[in-house]
């Protein structure tokens, strides 16, 4: 029978039975020294109380020495292969989660917050964590020494064991009861704590707008009221579990008590020994923790159910795009788009409308359209970001869902509208998607796109360090890092969406100049430039202009210009603008 992650316990125990095994015999060799050693003690005192010979009573000194000793280490080993078993569990889980968090797209993405989406890295996998590990450790435990303390306590006086031992069973009602006010009171901790630091990120991120408007003081107070907030959450969570340690003090205590009662007159008539007495006290006390130890498990094994169903939905999304394709294509002759119809998923209306278009290699495809006319939109579908109907889009006549994903990635460098830096290096932003090859001359990529002057002037150069966001650099100096990112890939598509509507227009027009120029050297590839400029896509081949969603007008600049109203429009407003 096949076991998988549905059923988390036997998948993991099965996955890491060495460790889990040995963790477990080890607890069994505990908790059996733990329930002699009382019985030890109470001779070694009967021994000297009755005037045993001091050999006699060396001799179970001795071995109550050998047993504590040997409990150290049995305490140890289970520690080691225990949180060696539960920390594997923990980092298989987290690794999983992130994998398929780069596996999954936009439509999973837009659902959901930051916040959330760290919170179940962190969170849940945590509390699955206390479930499979302590939780069913404390569980065995509990186990071990409910089977083991009870016969002890037998040997010495069936009578005393029932009586002291009536009230233990409320014990785990009682734990059960204080825990589930303890998990209200957690659970709305965590709450408190993740809205505090959602607005302690945002502030963070939005510094800059919070600085030019004055708004310091006023977002310092509204954090303070987030603090504030979660402070009583923690102390809360405290105060419940604050109950906890008395109410088992009490049922501990009840027990002692039964036993001077009952164990009194049978301690003056002599039928039990001191030691007895001793060991029988000393088992009651051990009796508490397996009771409070079964509340505690459960409680650990609900609370990690719930994480564990979060964590699962999750690897359970199903992909924006399943990578289904087996062909495997090394270069893009042309690319076909045919009656494309694109609906972003949940949406009621089609936001790409029967599109059509064809580009060859060597070709560059200038779209241009109002804003939300749908240009992100169709660069996203290019790139397969999105599903769309079988067929309507094909690459050299093979249609894309054919061909291996990762393969048909590999042939396109898309530069965003929405540029994003990691806090790398300015040369390791740049050779992010080349990073096969580290020694490639950043500095040629950085003067395509007319970088390299301004780079090169910094104390550091290449090496600078990118500030979180991107915070230190311009936003023209942001798109052209992106931009080089992308050019420095040589894939045979480049998709360029608005990536320069931050730069000057005299370093736009060199910038597009040289991209003229290395997109055309020997027709090695296929461009489409997106803009909102005509400026930008008048030296392109072709003009694609889009309007609502569909294509208006497609055909060379001067063509367009006569037949597509849009571009009209457009183009009179900045021949205008250009004239001042
Ligand atoms: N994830 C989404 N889900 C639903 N609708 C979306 C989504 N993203 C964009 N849209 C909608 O699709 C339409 C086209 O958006 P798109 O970003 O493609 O426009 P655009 O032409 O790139 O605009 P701009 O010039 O401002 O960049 C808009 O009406 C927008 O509201
Ligand atoms: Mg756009």
């Amino acid at each position: 029978m096949k076991i998988d992650i549905s059923r988390p316990y036997p998948y993991y125990i099965r996955l890491h039975w060495r460790s889990f095994t040995l963790g477990l015999i080890a607890l069994l060799f505990t908790n059996a020294l733990d329930a002699i050693a009382p019985l030890l003690i109470g001779m070694a005192i009967d021994g000297i109380i009755t005037g045993r010979p001091f050999g006699d009573v060396a001799q179970i000194v001795g071995i109550v020495i050998l047993v504590t000793l040997a409990l150290a280490v049995c305490r140890f080993l289970w520690r080691l292969f225990w949180g060696r078993f539960h920390h594997t569990v923990a980092e298989d889980l987290r690794n999983r989660l992130f994998a398929k968090m780069t596996e999954l797209g936009p439509t999973f993405f837009s659902r959901q917050t930051t916040g959330g989406l760290m919170s179940l890295i962190n969170n849940d996998v945590n509390s699955f964590r206390m479930a499979v590990g302590p939780g069913l450790l404390i569980l065995f435990d509990s186990i071990f020494i409910l089977l083991m303390v009870p016969v002890l306590m037998w040997k010495i006086s069936p009578d005393w064991t029932w009586r002291c031992l009536i009230l233990m069973p409320t014990v785990p009602f009682i734990v059960r009861s204080i825990l589930r006010r303890t998990e209200q009171a957690y659970r709305a901790q965590q709450m408190r704590f993740a809205e505090m630091s959602g607005a302690a990120q945002e502030i963070v991120a939005g510094i800059r707008v919070i600085k030019s408007y004055a708004q310091e003081n006023n977002q310092t107070r509204l954090f303070n009221v987030f603090s504030r907030r979660y402070a009583d959450a923690t102390l809360n969570v405290a105060k419940i579990d604050a109950a906890f340690g008395p109410a088992l003090e009490i049922a501990a205590a009840a027990g002692s008590v039964i036993l001077l009662l009952v164990g009194s007159g049978s301690l003056v008539s002599g039928a039990v020994t001191v030691g007895q007495i001793f060991a029988f006290y000393q088992y009651i006390q051990k009796m508490v923790w397996p009771m409070e130890g079964i509340g505690i498990s459960f409680s650990h094994f609900q609370v990690g159910k719930a994480a564990f169903q979060r964590i699962l939905d999750t690897l359970n999304q199903p992909l924006d795009v399943p990578d289904l394709g087996s062909e495997k294509l090394s270069d893009i002759a042309s690319l076909e788009v045919k009656n494309l119809n694109f609906t972003y998923p949940g949406a009621s209306h089609p936001t790409l409308k029967n599109i059509n278009f064809e580009l060859k290699k060597g070709e560059i495809l200038g779209v241009v359209g109002a804003t939300g006319s749908g240009k992100t939109t169709l660069a996203d579908v290019l790139c397969r970001l999105y599903p769309t109907t079988a067929g309507a889009i094909s690459v050299n006549s093979i249609p894309i869902e054919n061909i291996q994903l990762e393969n048909f990635r590999s042939l396109i460098s898309m530069v965003p509208q929405d540029t994003y830096v990691f806090s790398r290096q300015v040369g390791e932003n740049i050779l992010f998607g080349h990073l096969a090859d580290p020694g490639y001359p950043i500095s040629e990529a950085a003067r395509w796109v007319k970088l390299d002057e301004e780079v090169e002037a910094w104390p550091d150069g290449y090496a600078t360090l990118i500030g979180e966001r991107g915070v230190n650099l311009s936003g023209g100096q942001r798109q052209r890092v992106t931009l080089a990112r992308a050019l420095i890939r040589q894939s045979p598509l480049i998709i360029i969406d608005d990536a320069l509507s931050a730069v000057d227009a005299k370093t736009a027009k060199s910038i597009l100049e040289n991209l003229r120029l290395r997109l055309r050297e020997g027709s090695r590839c296929a461009a489409i430039v997106i803009s909102h400029r005509l400026g930008h896509v008048a030296w392109t081949d072709r003009v694609l202009v889009m309007n609502n969603g569909q294509v208006e007008a497609l055909g060379r600049p001067e063509e367009v210009l006569r037949q597509s109203p849009t571009y009209q429009r457009l183009h009179a407003l900045q021949t205008q603008e250009a004239m001042g």
